[in-house]
């Protein structure tokens, strides 16, 4: 809920009917968590909840904005977070980040084992492609326009893998800001690229709508990351409920480390420049469209 006023936004709604949306329905594409197998259903259902719901919410309101009703797009917003989950549960391992806390929460090495939060991540990731493939079954999104999306997830989780190898590959590298944007497109932004092109494809997005969300996806993922890194600076545990200072201790590429603060306070305000920019290319955008915009550039969490 936004600190500044006490009745929730429209965008604080947005996300939280993500959440409850995306909670409800996960369970079908879940391991047991009964059975042999049962520690891996638990550290998957450990890991999943408790986070913002950016990605679902973003499929959800680019749907909407093309034509379909949020709810007829649950499988693929249940995908993202299933995916954007199990990349959080790698880049949190020893081998990776090695952090121990993870929305407020043991992260699942931590809370069980690596190789269980190895395996939970793997678990995850294929349970967001049945997921996403579930999506078909909805009489609104038929087959045909189901593949497109699900070949596109397959290229932007392939992007995200890149970006952090690259992220691991370049901590300790001289100031870079070429690589840096390689790493933060790659690991960040194509991710939530993705979600908003899927809502608008599965709704049936022309070219132009297309390509204008396209062009949103871009800019708030980018700054989704810059954001991130910032608040890696000035933020606190508390209120992040993830370390912070982990970037600068690991020798990371990051927009502050790159180009100061400012830089990358300025390069923020840009980011969001070019997205409401966007916005304005959009056939009808809700007041969402904005609102995340400003929500990303200011979030404390
Ligand atoms: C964290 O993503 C990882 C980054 C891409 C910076 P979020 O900040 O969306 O994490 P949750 O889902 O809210 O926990
Ligand atoms: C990771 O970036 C983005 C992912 C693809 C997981 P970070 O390593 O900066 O994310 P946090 O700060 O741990 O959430
Ligand atoms: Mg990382
Ligand atoms: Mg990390
Ligand atoms: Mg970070």
């Amino acid at each position: 809920m936004s600190e500044s006023s006490s009745a929730p936004s429209a965008l604080d709604l947005a996300l939280s009917s993500a959440a409850s949306t995306v909670e409800a329905a996960l369970d079908r594409y879940l391991p047991p968590a009964s059975g042999p197998a049962s520690r891996l259903g638990e550290a998957v259902r450990h890991s999943l909840g408790g986070g913002k719901f950016v990605r679902p919410m973003l499929v959800r309101m680019a749907a909407e904005t093309f034509g379909l009703p949020p709810e007829a797009v649950t499988p693929a917003a249940c995908a993202f977070e299933l995916l954007h989950t199990a990349t959080l549960v790698h880049d949190d391992l020893p081998a990776i980040d090695d952090a121990d806390l993870r929305r407020g929460r043991p992260s699942a090495h931590a809370a069980f084992d690596e190789p269980t939060a190895i395996l939970a991540g793997d678990a995850m990731i294929v349970a967001a492609f049945a997921a996403m493939a579930d999506q078909a079954r909805v009489p609104v999104t038929p087959p045909a326009r189901v593949m497109p999306v699900v070949a596109e997830f397959a290229l932007a989780t392939q992007a995200v893998i890149a970006g952090e190898l690259v992220d691991i590959l370049s901590e300790k590298a001289p100031p870079d800001a070429d690589l840096l944007v390689f790493i933060h497109t790659h690991k960040t932004a194509s991710l939530i690229r993705a979600a908003v092109r899927a809502g608008a494809m599965l709704a049936g997005a022309s070219a132009g709508g297309l390509a204008a969300a396209t062009a949103y996806g871009e800019s708030v993922g980018l700054l989704f990351q810059v954001t991130d890194d910032l608040l890696d600076v000035t933020g606190d545990v508390e209120a992040l409920g993830k370390p912070a200072g982990l970037d600068a201790a690991a020798g990371k590429l990051t927009y502050p480390g790159v180009f100061g603060y400012d830089g990358a306070v300025t390069r923020a305000n840009e980011l969001a420049e070019a997205a409401r920019a966007a916005v304005t290319k959009l056939p009808s955008p809700s007041d969402l469209w904005l609102a995340l915009i400003d929500l990303i550039l200011t979030r404390r969490t």
